[in-house]
């Protein structure tokens, strides 16, 4: 258990879908604490880095096509096990098989329009909001309802 960032991409087919309020209010309710949050026009090379590992993969480029469509949201997410906690609400990747209560499940029906990238884990968090913040957009504000959203013993 601890304090953990994670990156967020709101993907195009979300801004185009006029869904970018309510994903990110399903984030609010659960507890997150938003602690970075911009708009941004991806381009070929920063696209390039983030998807090295799918660079053989036969949708390499018209999944970096997608990402280009219109600017994305991206968002740093704070919370105690916020990888992980991410990494559930956002469901499996293809969002015909995510289960419904997750944000895939519930407003997606491709693995490609799959309405947000989440990091995958400590070091492609770390790695990730590194990509996409720059020094000094990620901020480290008090909020006073902390004490209802975790026990003592947990923060
Ligand atoms: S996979 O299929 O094992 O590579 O799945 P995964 O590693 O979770 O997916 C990584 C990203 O690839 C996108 N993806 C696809 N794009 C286009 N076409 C197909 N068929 C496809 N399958 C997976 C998927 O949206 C993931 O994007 P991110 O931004 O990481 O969520």
């Amino acid at each position: 258990m601890s304090v953990e960032k994670t990156l967020v991409l709101l993907k195009p087919c979300t801004v185009q879908r006029a869904l970018i309020g309510e994903v990110i209010s399903r984030f609010e309710k659960k507890g997150l604490r938003i602690v970075g949050l911009k708009f941004m026009q991806l381009d070929d090379a920063i696209l390039t880095e983030h998807y090295a590992h799918l660079a053989e993969r036969p949708f390499f480029p018209g999944l970096k096509e997608s990402m280009m469509v219109t600017p994305v949201v991206a968002l740093a997410l704070e919370g105690i096990d916020a990888i992980e906690v991410v990494r559930q609400m956002a469901g499996a990747t293809n969002g015909r098989k995510a289960q419904p209560g997750t944000i895939r499940g519930d407003y997606s029906m491709s693995g490609q329009q799959n309405i947000v990238h989440a990091s995958d884990g400590p070091e492609s968090a770390e790695v990730e909001l590194r990509r996409f913040f720059r020094e000094g957009e990620i901020f480290d504000w008090v909020n006073p309802l902390h004490r209802s959203l975790y026990a003592t013993d947990e923060c």
